[in-house]
Parts: structure tokens; sequence; C-alpha cells
């Protein structure tokens, strides 16, 4: 659509899919104060699409007005305030069945059909590669749609950096700047797991910001053996601890399956390193989980500023009529990227990147 063909915009709406990230909020304060300012009207949709196909969630309307009142001073506020969830593909929505399994139902013409009912011009959907993907479907099936790229992971290829990404980096920095001295105190081996299914730029950036000896990422599969040799070198120089930072997608190169379960949640991979690592070397190990709280909490300043951006230039984009879009840092610019291509394949650490030809100067093992 053109600028020159888009109906007058009168009514947004925004929702929230897939996991939460720090700074959804700051998204939806600057998209509806822009919007506001646009003089347009705009709904908040609960949990995903879920709003949308149901009157109620958890007993408050599935829409409800976002007004200048209703996301009054929420940039600082980790969660979203619309709910998000990962089980609301309308693609392939959960449903019991009368025999008590659970089968899939596909619900997007609803989701299209309901949108038209409540004269909603745009939807600004913010998401991971998941509701991203949902996202361009739904534009494909008519629906006017603008993403917002969020991840902590960074794994979204036509965005620099994707907001809640430095607010986890900053809390694993931190969790493994805490396991030096633990470690040193009782000379342990430290093994922790950070999130990163399919990439590891959480793990690569804190790991290196963090002082690890071993990063472990899932695009440099490892060799048990090299990590052993790192622990046992360190050990030879008196540096009789060691940090290990392994993504929980990472894999040995052994060709042995991933830690994902049938659901694709990742675990494990900590405990299991840990136990073949001591194992190994003789030396006492432990493992930890850092998790949800990667993902919990208030945004730094750069992910508040950067969603704050993001929103404002959601909006930008539908007044320009540039849809079926998302917007992107790229560089010092925020650019709309079709959405087609933004969600086209995932960015992954380039083994012969400059961030991991640092870490190795510094000599950081990637157990290859
Ligand atoms: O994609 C974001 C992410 O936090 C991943 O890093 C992690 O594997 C996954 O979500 C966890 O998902 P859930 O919150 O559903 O357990």
């Amino acid at each position: 659509m053109t600028a020159s063909s888009l109906p007058q915009v009168r009514r947004i709406a925004i929702n929230t899919g897939g996991g939460d990230a720090p700074g959804l909020n700051a998204v939806i304060r600057a998209a509806t104060l822009a919007a506001l300012h646009e003089g347009w009207e705009v709904l908040g949709i609960r949990r995903g699409y879920m709003g949308l196909l149901e009157g109620d969630v958890d007993g408050e309307p599935g829409v409800f007005p976002l007004t200048a009142n209703a996301v009054r001073g929420i940039t600082h506020l980790g969660g979203t305030i619309l709910g998000t969830t990962t089980r609301g593909n309308p693609f392939g929505l959960e449903v019991r069945q009368p025999d008590g399994t659970w089968g899939r139902v596909d619900r997007s013409d609803e989701i299209v059909q309901r949108c038209r009912e409540l004269e909603i011009d745009a939807l600004i959907a913010i998401g991971g590669d998941g509701s991203l993907n949902i996202a361009h479907a739904l534009y494909q099936k008519g629906l006017p749609v603008i993403g917002v790229p969020k991840t902590i992971d960074n794994d979204l290829r036509a965005t620099d950096v994707t907001f809640g990404f430095q607010t986890a980096v900053e809390v694993a920095t931190d969790a493994i700047g805490r396991l030096h001295s633990t470690a040193e105190a009782h000379q342990r081996v430290m093994v922790v797991q950070l999130m990163g299914r399919h990439t590891g730029w959480i793990a690569l950036q804190s790991g290196l910001a963090g002082g690890a000896d071993v990063i472990l990422i899932p695009e440099i599969p490892y060799h048990l053996d090299r990590i052993v040799e790192k622990v046992r070198e360190r050990d030879r120089s008196r540096r009789r601890f060691s940090i290990i930072v392994v993504a929980e997608g990472a894999r040995s190169a052994d060709g042995e399956a991933s830690f994902a379960d049938a659901s694709g949640r990742y675990g494990g991979i900590a405990d299991r390193l840990a136990a073949e690592i001591g194992a190994a070397t003789g030396k006492e190990t432990r493992s930890l989980v850092l998790g949800h709280i990667q993902r919990g909490g208030e945004p730094i300043a750069y992910d508040r500023s950067l969603a704050l951006r993001f929103g404002a230039a959601a909006v930008r984009c539908i007044r320009e009529g540039s849809l079926g879009t998302m917007v992107a840092l790229q560089g010092n610019d925020i650019r709309a990227v079709p959405l087609g291509d933004a969600v086209h394949d995932l960015k992954r650490v380039p083994p012969d990147s400059e961030l991991v030809t640092t870490a190795r100067q510094l000599g950081v093992s990637f157990g290859d």
C-alpha cells in the first residue's frame, strides 16, 4: 500500500506476542503517545491475539482503549501491560478435543474479521521471530500490520539490535562477574547456562564482558577435551578456577542432539557439562541456569531508548502508509524493512566475526 492509497487512519491497535523482553512497555507507551498525537485512537489487545478471540481475558476486556493515562509511567517497567503468550498462534491454536487429546485449529480468519469489526486501520505487532512470522502471515491475509522486533536473543537479521538484548547482557555479565570470587575462593569450575536457543549473542557478549574463560555457543560446536584442556591449562598457570559460559542451545561437535525438549524448550546442558568436566578434571564443578532472570525486571537505558524509538517509528510507518514492514535499527537510523525479509532467517554469530576473534585473542576458548 502506498501513502497515497492509504485510507485515513482513525484507530490502531497494539499487541505483544511470544516471550517478554525488557522494553515492551516502552514501545507501547511511545506508539500510543505518538498515535494519540496524530489524533488516532489506540486499542490494546491482551495476551497476543487472545484478546481478539475471547471477549474477556482473565476477567478483563480482551481489547481496551490505550489512553495517555493508561501508558503513564511505564517506560521503565519490565514485562508488558498487555500480557503475552507463547501459546497463542492463531494459525494453530491448541484446543482440547472431545476425547481429551490436544489438537490445533486455525483461527487466523477470525483475527482479520475481528480487526475489521473493530475498525482497526493498522496493528502494531511487537514480537520475536515467531510472532513476526504470525504478523507477516496475517498481513498476507489482508491485515495491515507493522512489526516491532523484540527478543533478548538478538537473533533477528534485519535489525542490528533488538530491544531487550542489552538488558539481558547486562544481567548475565553481572552474574558471571559475581561467580569469579566464589569460583576462585573454592578453586572450582563454574558452568553458567544462558538463554540463546539458536544463537549465542548473549553468551558471547556477556562472556566477553564478564571475563569467561570458555564460551560455548550454538554456532561453534565444542569438543569436551578442548574445554578440559583449557581448565587444566589454567590450573597449570595457577589460576585454579574457571568460568564456563554456555548458551542453552550449544552443542558438541560429536553430532549429539541439542538439549531441546519436544516443545522446543532448552535445558540441561550446564548440568551435563559440569558433570563431564568434573569427571575429566577431578575438580569440584558446579552449574547454574540464569534462566528468566535475563528477561525480567527493568530495561536498561539503551533498551528503553531503542524501544521508544521503535514505537514512535512504527507510528510514522503507519502515517506514511508503509505497512507490512518491520521497524529496524540499521546503523544509527531506524528504517522500515519488509516483514517478509525480516523473518526470513535468523542472525547467527559468524564464527569468524570480530567479536569471536577478539575473545580468542584474549585467550577465551570456544571449545573448538
Ligand atoms: O526467545 C527468547 C527466549 O527467552 C529464549 O532465549 C528462551 O529459550 C526462550 O525464550 C524461553 O521461553 P519460555 O519463556 O517459553 O520458557
